[in-house]
């Protein structure tokens, strides 16, 4: 996107969502028109919640603000209290956001705001696709009406991390997925390949920790929960990947990637063990990767692994002493 193209954030919010969204609040030149929520991280109400705390805490309550899916096609609702609390923000308590989200429904307003900026609107989607897919369903030009989609979701070479072959954003709506990756618009898709090197440690922790503003104070406070869980679970050392917050900085033209090419991508929608999974088409990788004739989505596999500096940097994190030289 170019930095002033209008932008909508779909999200379930969510510990990295809230980070993604601090993230790109912080620059100016992001012009950030919505925030769509869907369930996911936590059921799409508190998502819409978490959302409003976060938009206030960075000083921007007028940013508009809808409540979608509540449950994928299928009708199910798979949600995730094991990684980002109970309250989708690692229990932190915040107090209850002073405004309520507005009554148009998201995929009526991401419609609105496609026809509104023809060719123009960003959308950033970090959750399940259900609103997006949703939104396809009401207004079938809606490929030629938005600019581009960005998408955090899949795992393509890397294993899932809901079931070994399905990526949690994809798992929970993979019908959802599939419409949305074939809908013959130009995506970025950015998968657990890329994430999962993006790594927060515990020294990003301290520089938050010791920041000195609110913004700060609250990354950290939700960072930590962030870090316990995956310490835990996942890498067994105190790192916690990046998800929502590369795909927000790839979003804004912030991070450019080592290698992405335009390939096919599907999912498969099948009840056998690789329900969810994203299926790109990287049989080009021993030929330099050529982009695909007639492939729209562009999906990330290789960035240089040295964003989570920059987060924190954007966060008010407090500056890295460890280079000092004595
Ligand atoms: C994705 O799933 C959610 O838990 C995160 O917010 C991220 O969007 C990672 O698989
Ligand atoms: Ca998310």
């Amino acid at each position: 996107m170019t930095p002033k193209d209008p932008l909508l954030v779909d999200c379930d919010t969510g510990i990295d969502d809230a980070l993604a969204l601090l993230y790109l609040l912080g620059d100016p030149d992001v012009d950030l028109r919505a925030v769509t929520a869907v369930f996911g991280n936590t059921d799409a109400g508190t998502a819409a919640e978490n959302t409003l705390r976060v938009l206030e805490l960075a000083g921007r309550p007028d940013i508009p603000v809808a409540v979608g899916a509540r449950s994928n096609w299928r009708g199910t609702v798979h949600l995730a209290p094991h990684v980002h609390g109970h309250d989708g923000l690692g229990g932190t308590g915040l107090p209850a956001p002073a405004r309520s989200p507005g009554t148009e429904p998201a995929a009526e307003l991401i419609v609105r705001l496609a026809r509104e900026n023809p060719g123009k609107l960003h959308v950033l989607a970090i959750g399940p696709l259900t609103n997006l897919a949703t939104a396809l369903l009401l207004e079938p030009e809606l490929p030629e009406l938005v600019g581009h989609v960005t998408i955090m979701g899949g795992a393509v070479h890397h294993p899932g991390n809901v079931t070994p072959a399905a990526e949690a954003n994809v798992h929970n709506d993979p019908e959802a997925a599939r419409m949305v990756l074939r809908a013959g618009w130009d995506v970025t898709l950015v998968p657990l390949d890329v994430t999962m090197n993006e790594v927060l440690t515990e020294q990003h922790w301290h520089r938050l920790r010791t920041g000195g503003t609110a913004i700060a104070r609250f990354a950290a406070e939700i960072l930590k929960h962030y870090l316990d869980v995956y310490q835990r679970d996942v890498f067994g050392v105190r790192c916690a990947a990046c998800h929502d917050p590369l795909a927000a900085a790839i979003a804004a033209g912030d991070v450019s990637p080592v290698l992405a090419p335009k390939v096919t991508v599907d999912v498969d929608t099948g009840d056998g063990p690789a329900r969810g999974s994203t299926i790109a088409d990287t049989r080009g990788r021993h030929r330099g990767f050529p982009d695909q004739d007639g492939a729209r989505v562009r999906v990330v596999l290789q960035t240089d692994g040295t964003f989570a500096d920059r987060l924190v940097e954007r966060l008010g994190g407090a500056a890295d002493r460890s280079l000092d030289v004595a």
